[in-house]
């Protein structure tokens, strides 16, 4: 055997100059070759000894963490708030009580259905899910760029969802909306037409995330000092303005840059083009909610702006990429159920379903109850409770209470932690709550299609022939004639003229007959 040379480490190794950091293992060992694995003489076996060797594969070997369930790809990016117009009158939020305050925020754009690998310009929707930093805890608007939803009860969710990603047996089409299981499913599920109506939009091909509205879709409340309530809906008003692309230059971008709106998103802030968006609020109260024609519970459905205009109150500038994709844009963790004082919840029955969905699927996703122990998930105010353990906890209670009551304290050396307090506290908006357990919803919830219909008539005659096209596009790959016609049946309730463009489009003979439907009748609004 000939003489090894030991001081030059093994083939392809890169010698630190001079302002170099020293590798370490992760428990911070100095790593002389990271190319080598240490082997017994130049040809023989690898040693299970070396440790170096062993870290670095386990480590690689868990890098991957499920992808969210839905809206797997996204792209996050930090910027702040800045209140523009106080509303103590409407909620003692403090990010809400001063103007020019300014609060850190972290905002995720995605679409929903394609997997954390899918191109950037499928039509879908968009979500647009920000995360405030304030004073009194994270306040989480988890919105998308679409007023409304496909559905109105959140025990839908499931099956919507299995129906849009890639059927079961064969794992295809990827792409989002066209395929027979999906359209199966809208076709059988009426209150999704209205949200069909935007989806079949040029909304759905956004021309980049900067140019897209965000909304938080829901009801919520807004609770003021004295403890009154208004009905409140979120708005997001890009100051860049609305844009789309066409369909064709959808395919086109989508095979020549599936990352076209990630790149569009991190160039314009590296060159210091910061997006901005106006946070609007619809504010109402209840003789309004009582009066208006739907109801305000019903996520299918909008508040029209020209009944309720939407108030400006600040301005979101998006001015900071990440300094890492996976520990930011990956672990960050949204949820409805994160508010803080001063703005609550209402009864729908979606939104009650996102606040259990949220946190239950992020425990599987992050590993464990700390994910708020993560930096980007961490609150930027003080957090003190008495939760202790659990995988990765950061963040134990110091010293010897991590219980209540206790009596340590004053007088005994030891802290006593912290108490809960009536006056500054996150009160609940003590709303009167009666009646029998029912599965069954006000009876506007059925009528699904009247705004659907004030959507399409609302577009313009270039716009409605892009929604024409994009429903032929996607019902002529659907392969089940009888799925196709039931479409058919339910464009009919929403306009004759378009039933039949699309009808003429996919090649069937004759107008199938309208679906039924169900229980009540259809408000016939004027355009
Ligand atoms: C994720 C919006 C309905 C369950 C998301 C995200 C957004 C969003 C923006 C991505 C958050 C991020 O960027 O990390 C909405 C809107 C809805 C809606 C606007 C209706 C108005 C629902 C419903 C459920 C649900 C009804 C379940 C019952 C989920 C889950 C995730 C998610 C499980 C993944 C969360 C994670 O892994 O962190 N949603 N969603 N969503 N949504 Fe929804």
């Amino acid at each position: 055997m000939k003489n090894l040379d030991l001081s030059k480490g093994g083939a392809n190794h890169q010698k630190p100059l001079g302002k170099d950091d020293v590798m370490t293992t992760a428990q911070g060992m100095p790593v002389s070759d990271n190319q080598n694995w240490l082997t017994a003489g130049p040809r023989g076996p690898q040693l299970l000894e070396d440790q170096v060797a062993r870290e670095k594969i386990f480590h690689f070997d868990h890098e991957r963490i499920p992808e969210r369930v839905v809206h797997a790809r996204g792209y996050g990016v930090h910027g702040h708030f800045e209140l523009t117009e106080a509303i103590p009158e409407l909620s003692h939020a403090r990010i809400f009580n001063e103007a020019g305050k300014k609060t850190p925020t972290f905002t995720r754009f995605s679409t929903v259905a394609g997997n954390k690998g899918s191109m950037d310009l499928a039509r879908d929707v968009r979500g647009f899910a920000t995360k405030f930093y304030t004073d009194e805890g994270n306040w989480d608007l988890v919105g998308n760029n679409i007023p409304v939803f496909f559905i109105q009860d959140a025990i839908k969710f499931p099956d919507l969802i299995h129906a849009a990603k890639p059927a079961p047996d064969r794992a295809f089409p990827q792409a989002q909306t066209a395929h027979d299981n999906f359209w199966d499913f809208i076709s059988l599920t009426p209150e999704s037409m209205h949200m069909v109506m935007w989806i079949m939009s040029d909304r759905a091909i956004p021309r980049s995330f900067r140019f897209m509205e965000g909304f938080g879709v829901h009801t919520f409340r807004l609770i003021n000092a004295e403890g009154k309530s208004h009905f409140v809906k979120f708005h997001w008003k890009p100051r860049q303005g609305l844009q789309s692309v066409v369909w064709n230059e959808a395919l086109k971008i989508n095979g020549a840059e599936p990352d076209f709106h990630r790149r569009d998103m991190w160039n314009a802030i590296d060159s210091g083009d910061y997006p901005q968006w106006d946070l609007g609020i619809q504010v109402f109260d209840d003789d309004f909610a009582e009066r208006f024609e739907f109801d305000v519970l019903d996520a299918t459905k909008i508040i029209p702006e020209e009944q309720v205009p939407v108030r400006i109150i600040g301005t979101l500038t998006l001015d900071n990429n990440v300094d890492n994709f996976f520990a930011e844009t990956e672990q960050v963790a949204f949820c409805t159920q994160n508010i803080v004082p001063g703005i609550d919840q209402s009864d729908d029955p979606l939104l009650q379903g996102r606040n259990f969905s949220y946190l239950d699927t992020q425990l599987k996703r992050l590993g464990g109850p700390n994910f708020t122990h993560i930096p980007i998930n961490a609150p930027k105010c003080p957090v003190r409770n008495f939760q202790q353990d659990g995988h990765m906890a950061m963040t134990n209670p110091k010293g010897r209470a991590n219980y209540e009551p206790n009596s340590w304290g004053e007088g005994t050396g030891e802290d006593r932690g912290p108490r809960a307090c009536p006056m500054n506290g996150f009160t609940s908006f003590p709303a009167p709550v009666e009646g029998s357990k029912v599965r069954v919803r006000s009876e506007t919830f059925a009528d699904h299609y009247s705004q659907a219909r004030q959507f399409y008539v609302s577009q313009t005659a270039i716009e409605q022939g892009h929604m024409a096209d994009a429903l032929t596009f996607e019902l002529s790959k659907v392969g089940r004639m009888d799925i196709r016609k039931r479409m058919i049946g339910h464009l009919r309730h929403i306009d004759d003229g378009l039933a039949q463009a699309v009808c003429d489009g996919i090649g069937l003979d004759a107008l199938p007959d309208k679906v039924p439907v169900a229980r009540v009748p259809i408000a016939d609004l004027p355009p």
